[in-house]
């Protein structure tokens, strides 16, 4: 969307349009917009609030009933923070005792709406011109300025939000920190000039360039790893994850802290599949030390164990086999197992190939879990234990 787009829809005949249709529905936008035409509303006027309804549906994923509140340009939706993880930023500033946070990179503006939410005072940035229109609509409680953040003088404030722009203008996501608008380099810069500090960033980020007296938190809801945030100021040092609400401490002490490697042993009667946060937190040692499990092969991120743990997904095992489609064959048969669901790590077997070759079976669910054991391949038939664990 173009500023002259944004323009129209945040008019007071464009904000009626919108207010005034349906629930959105994909089938009825043809006839929709046939008929608003004809009504006399003009085309790109049309157009755009169409695309708005649409972009509100769409954002019901990350807001809920909020989003039917909000405006949203296409790429500033997908940059978004969800809602429930946005709340949680403005809870670490509120905790910490921040008063006046600057969001620089602001977007559409779902973190500042947090930030707002929770009663801070609010000075959001936000460079690219239409999305700055956006932000301010969404943002009557903020000062919202359309400008370079990275050079931006904030007088008053205690507290800084990055959350840099990590895809390009064709949505593929930019990898080297270094890369990202702002960069990494920029955003710790700006950073250390402020009491209280959070920066947004790839949950793959490597934990050497971690600044060490951070605290950074891998979170994750409903099996989706969501973000990594860079907190300075506002919370003890270390790796922290967490998990659909509940915290894990990695046992770090510093942020950039080596992560130790566990030593494997046999398998039990459980395979454990750690939460992603946990993995990229550097919390399976601090796991295998405080609950008596172990992986099942080195530098391999199943576990194995007697119990259901906190924060991992549990697979009672039934049979260890050979990476083999005629063993798999059988087992399947002889377990009565239908339905398969392939996990691998450590293995380059090509899973759709093996599927083909292992065919359909009847019987209850189950699970193949590639992988090796004890530095040997092998396929580990189990069933999913249910309601414990994450
Ligand atoms: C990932 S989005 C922010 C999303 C926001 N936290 C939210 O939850 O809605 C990053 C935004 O930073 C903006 N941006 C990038 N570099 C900037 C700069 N130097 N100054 C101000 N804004 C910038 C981009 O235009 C983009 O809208």
């Amino acid at each position: 969307m173009d500023v002259s787009e944004v323009t129209a829809l945040l008019s007071p005949e464009g904000r009626a349009l919108l207010e005034s249709l349906p629930p959105y529905r994909g089938d009825d936008a043809l006839a929709l917009a046939g008929r608003l035409r004809r009504e006399g509303h003009a085309p790109e006027l049309v157009a755009v609030v169409l695309t708005q309804a649409r972009l509100r549906q769409r954002a019901r994923a990350k807001f809920g009933n909020l989003a039917e509140t909000l405006f949203f340009t296409q790429a500033g939706y997908e940059q978004s923070s969800r809602w429930s993880v946005a709340q949680t930023h403005a809870a670490q500033f509120a905790r910490a005792g921040a008063r006046h946070v600057v969001d620089i990179g602001c977007g559409i503006g779902a973190d500042s709406l947090a930030f707002c939410d929770a009663d801070l005072q609010v000075t959001a940035i936000e460079s690219d011109p239409a999305t700055a229109l956006i932000a301010r609509a969404n943002l009557p409680a903020a000062t919202v300025l359309c400008e370079d953040g990275v050079t931006a003088m904030v007088p008053d404030t205690d507290a800084v939000w990055l959350d840099p722009a990590r895809r390009t203008s064709t949505g593929r996501r930019i990898k080297d920190p270094q890369s990202w608008s702002p960069t990494y380099g920029q955003a710790l810069d700006i950073a250390a000039s402020y009491r209280y500090s959070g920066i947004k960033v790839a949950p793959g980020i490597p934990h050497s360039i971690l600044p060490a007296q951070a605290h950074v938190v891998w979170t994750s809801e409903g099996g989706e790893l969501l973000e990594a945030v860079v907190w300075q100021g506002t919370g003890t040092p270390g790796r922290y994850a967490v998990v659909d609400g509940v915290t894990f401490n990695s046992g770090a002490t510093s942020a950039d802290e080596p992560v130790i490697p566990s030593e494997p042993s046999a398998l039990g009667p459980l395979l454990l599949e750690p939460n992603a946060a946990l993995i990229r937190a550097g919390a399976i040692a601090r796991l295998c030390s405080t609950y008596d499990v172990a992986p099942v092969s080195d530098g391999i991120a199943y576990l194995t164990g007697e119990k259901p743990l906190p924060g991992c997904d549990s697979f009672a095992i039934r049979e260890v086999l050979r990476n083999d489609a005629k063993d798999i064959k059988r087992a399947l048969d002889a377990h009565g197992i239908g339905a398969l669901e392939i996990k691998k790590r450590g293995t380059d077997t090509d899973v759709e190939l093996l599927r083909k070759r292992i065919g359909k079976h009847t019987g209850r669910p189950g699970v193949l879990i590639l992988t090796p054991v004890l530095g040997r391949h092998r396929a580990i038939l189990a069933e999913r234990v249910l309601g414990e664990g994450s």
